[in-house]
């Protein structure tokens, strides 16, 4: 399965406005045109995954706004299932997997989640386990799929080295704040030799931003 981690940062690499925040806020930098971008990016893959803390501060809708019928299939990854029944990932139509861990199967958010019409999987004991959950979206006709944070679940992502390419909006903006959300937060790397390389593939000026994307230094070496 093909992974893209797809963002909105500063230069600085924030993600947000402010420890917490939502991302909103750095979308006032966007136009039409940008967004059309990032939505017509959803129309092309089969799923988008974001963290339960960015359905809870930014409650997005995570669909294809611009194309009829092209949405991918929502996935949320979360241990505490502690997000309103009332987020759009749950009360709009579209399809939306929730994953979870053994520990919670009986959580009382389980069967709301399924009243609601969506799907809940159980992967992993304490923590969803990708390398588990990967395949078994891919056994289910995902071949693409979309992360598009925040900086703790992408740092699981790349720390698993599941990910395959890196599509950046990069603001021409400074944020600062050293409690602000990164594209990569997590534990980190002490050891160069630990760190994930990547290869810029595209650079590209636009007006209101910087189009970079970045493939996996990995994956070059493979094909040579
Ligand atoms: N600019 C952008 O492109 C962009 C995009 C997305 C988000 N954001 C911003 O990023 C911020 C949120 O980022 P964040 O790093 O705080 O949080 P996050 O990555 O959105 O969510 C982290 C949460 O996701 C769940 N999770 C992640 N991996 C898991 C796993 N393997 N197993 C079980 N649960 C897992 C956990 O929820 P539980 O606590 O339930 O276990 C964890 O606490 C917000 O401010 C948002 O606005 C910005």
């Amino acid at each position: 399965m093909k992974v893209t981690v797809f963002s909105q940062i500063s230069i600085d690499g924030k993600l947000t406005l402010g420890n917490g925040g939502s991302s909103k806020g750095l979308f006032q930098r966007f136009n039409d045109e940008d967004m059309r971008f990032i939505h017509k990016f959803r129309g092309e893959v089969d799923a988008i995954m974001v963290g339960r803390n960015t359905i809870v501060t930014d409650d997005p809708q995570l669909t294809n706004r611009y194309e009829a019928e092209r949405n991918p299939i929502r996935i949320i990854p979360t241990t505490s299932l502690d997000f309103p029944v009332s987020a759009k990932v749950l009360s709009s139509p579209e399809h939306t997997i929730i994953a979870t861990t053994e520990s919670a199967r009986d959580h009382h958010m389980v069967d709301q989640i399924r009243a609601q019409g969506k799907e809940v999987v159980f992967v992993g004991a304490d923590k969803v386990d990708f390398q588990l959950l990967f395949p078994l979206l891919e056994a289910r006709g995902i071949n693409h799929i979309m992360v598009e944070g925040g900086g703790q679940l992408n740092w699981q992502v790349f720390n698993l080295d599941l990910v395959d390419e890196i599509i950046l909006m990069q603001l021409p903006i400074i944020i600062g704040g050293s409690d602000t959300t990164t594209l990569t937060d997590g534990e980190g790397y002490q050891d160069i030799a630990l760190t994930k390389s990547f290869k810029l593939h595209t650079f590209e000026e636009r007006s209101n931003y910087n189009l970079l994307h970045f493939t996996r230094e990995l994956e070059l070496q493979r094909a040579h």
